[in-house]
């Protein structure tokens, strides 16, 4: 329904403009941010929760989406809210990070090409979601899924680099 959907769109708009918002203020304090859970900073378990929904739910969406076509309109909600409110965790992530890091930028690497790789898998995924009217939809679609494949890529070796194997 065109309401459900318009509210859809806001809903999202709002989400990604706090995204935008709370992870600039994150990058400016990140300080505020620098304390340890264990052995790992506490935005670094965010990261990681946030990275495992993202990963986990691609074969889940994919599968369910076969499986039960009926259930289509509820699986995408979850797909769109629950990967924005994964980008909003993995922002919070990035920000500390090139904020603590800011004045190392040698040190920035391939955390920040995820984080583009990201940004754009979000930025397709609103206009496949929302701009149905639009003359490229399937190309950003493609894009959209075959993003996908660099975001496991750049995720396993940026994991492995934290967990000093490579
Ligand atoms: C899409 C998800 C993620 C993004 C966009 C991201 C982004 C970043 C960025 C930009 C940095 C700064 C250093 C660099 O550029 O490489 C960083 C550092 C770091 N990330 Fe991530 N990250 C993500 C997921 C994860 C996950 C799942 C973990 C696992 C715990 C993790 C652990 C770390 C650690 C430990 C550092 C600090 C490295 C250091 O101090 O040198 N990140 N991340
Ligand atoms: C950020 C992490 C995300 C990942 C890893 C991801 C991944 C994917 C993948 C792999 C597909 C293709 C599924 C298939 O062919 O069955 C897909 C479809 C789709 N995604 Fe995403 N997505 C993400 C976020 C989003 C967001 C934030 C939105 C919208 C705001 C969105 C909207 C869509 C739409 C509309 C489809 C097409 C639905 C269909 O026809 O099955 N995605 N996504």
């Amino acid at each position: 329904m065109k309401i459900f959907r318009s509210s859809e769109f806001f809903a999202s708009l709002i989400v990604l403009l706090f995204t935008v918002v709370f992870a600039a203020w994150v990058y400016v304090n990140w300080f505020n941010l620098s304390f340890f859970v264990g052995d790992l900073f506490f935005v670094h378990w965010v990261g990681l929760a946030a990275t495992i929904f993202v990963a986990i739910m691609v074969p889940v969406y994919y599968v369910l989406k076969h499986k039960n076509p009926k259930k289509m309109k509820l699986l995408l909600r979850v797909h769109v809210f629950g990967n924005l409110l994964s980008f909003l965790l993995i922002s919070v992530h990035f920000a500390q990070n090139t904020g603590r890091l800011s004045a190392f930028p040698s040190k920035l690497g391939d955390g920040l090409v995820l984080f583009l790789v990201m940004s754009i898998i979000v930025a397709t995924g609103m206009l496949v979601r929302f701009g149905a009217k639009m003359k490229f939809v399937r190309y950003f679609k493609l894009v959209h899924s075959y993003a996908v494949v660099v975001f496991y890529f750049m995720m396993a070796f940026h994991v492995l680099q934290f967990l000093l194997i490579i």
